[in-house]
Parts: C-alpha cells; sequence; structure tokens
C-alpha cells in the first residue's frame, strides 16, 4: 500500500463536529474528514470512523449537525475529539439546542447546518454520510478564523483509531 503522508502532513483543513439523535441517544465527535460533495444541489458529506460511537447513531439518524468552530474554541474540540460518548455524556457539560429534525445544535457554534442523510458510503474504516442541508446558523466571523486541524495537533482522539 502506498504511503500518502507526505501528501496528507501538507493538509490543514477545518475540523467539525458533527452531532447526531437517534433512539432518545445524542451523539457527536470531532470530524476532519469533511467537505463540500455537489453545488447543485448543495451535497456534503462528513466521514464517521465505524469504531465511534457517534457513528452507532448517526447510523439511525435521519439528519446530523455540522459545526464549525473558533479559533478559541478547543476546549469544545478537546471535548467532542478527545473523549468518547461510550463514557462520557458530551452534552452535559455543553451549551446545546434540539434543532430541525431534532438534532443537537451546539449553540457555542460560529457556524453550523443541520443536513438530511441522503445515502451512506462505505469504502473503508470510515463510512461517509451525504448530507443535503435543510437548516443552517452563523454568526459573523471573518474568513478564515476557523478551527483547523492545525490547531488541535495536540488532541488524541478519544476513540481508539480503527
Ligand atoms: C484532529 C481529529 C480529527 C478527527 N477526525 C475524525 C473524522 O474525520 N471522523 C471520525 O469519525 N472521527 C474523527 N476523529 C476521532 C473522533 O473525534 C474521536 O475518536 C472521538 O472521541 C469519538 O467520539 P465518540 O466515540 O463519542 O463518537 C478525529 C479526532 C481528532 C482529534
Amino acid at each position: 500500500m502506498v504511503d500518502v503522508k507526505g501528501f496528507t502532513d501538507l493538509l490543514d483543513p477545518p475540523v467539525y463536529v458533527v452531532t447526531a439523535a437517534a433512539d432518545g441517544r445524542r451523539a457527536g465527535c470531532l470530524v476532519g474528514f469533511a467537505s463540500q460533495s455537489s453545488l447543485h444541489p448543495v451535497r456534503f458529506v462528513v466521514w464517521l470512523s465505524k469504531v465511534n460511537h457517534t457513528y452507532g447513531v448517526a447510523c439511525r439518524a435521519t439528519h446530523l449537525g455540522v459545526h464549525l468552530l473558533g479559533r478559541e474554541q478547543h476546549g469544545l474540540a478537546r471535548l467532542f475529539g478527545g473523549e468518547s460518548g461510550d463514557h462520557v455524556d458530551k452534552f452535559a457539560s455543553t451549551r446545546w439546542e434540539q434543532g430541525a429534525h431534532g438534532v443537537p445544535v451546539l449553540a457555542d457554534a460560529c457556524a453550523w447546518f443541520v443536513g438530511r442523510v441522503e445515502e451512506r458510503g462505505d469504502w473503508g474504516d470510515h463510512v461517509g454520510f451525504c448530507l443535503t442541508p435543510v437548516d443552517t446558523g452563523a454568526v459573523p466571523l471573518p474568513r478564515g478564523e476557523v478551527l483547523r486541524l492545525s490547531d488541535v495537533v495536540d488532541l488524541s482522539p478519544g476513540h481508539p483509531a480503527p
């Protein structure tokens, strides 16, 4: 297998918090694998690790929440990326509201959307959730001020990697 670390190490994408609710359970985790994938219709794909607590809830959910954080919100990133819902209720210590379709929306996110799950793509140890945005919100923030991968390199994933 070709090692693409020399390629991926040059990337510095935004990181997102992806949330879900189903069967009375809430979940959310930090996600670096995500991108808009279509203009017309607008589609956005987030990739969730099959071993994460969030993945199990997301598979039962009709909609997911996708949030951007500001660069000063490292604490929220640490909670969602450094802890697992297998052991911790992340929403007990987070300001959130029930958004469209019951999706937990983080009150302090600088931008977010709720997306309807159109389909899932299983191409490896992460599964792509293809989303159509159905609701969104944002607070004014200069472009480039969102939390990025380079801001969270100190975090160790709360759920062991697959
Ligand atoms: C910088 C960073 C990027 C991450 N990217 C992803 C990702 O793209 N998809 C994913 O499922 N998990 C990703 N994770 C891992 C989860 O956020 C982490 O394991 C989390 O604790 C899982 O929580 P859960 O078990 O409650 O779902 C990332 C973690 C970090 C620190």
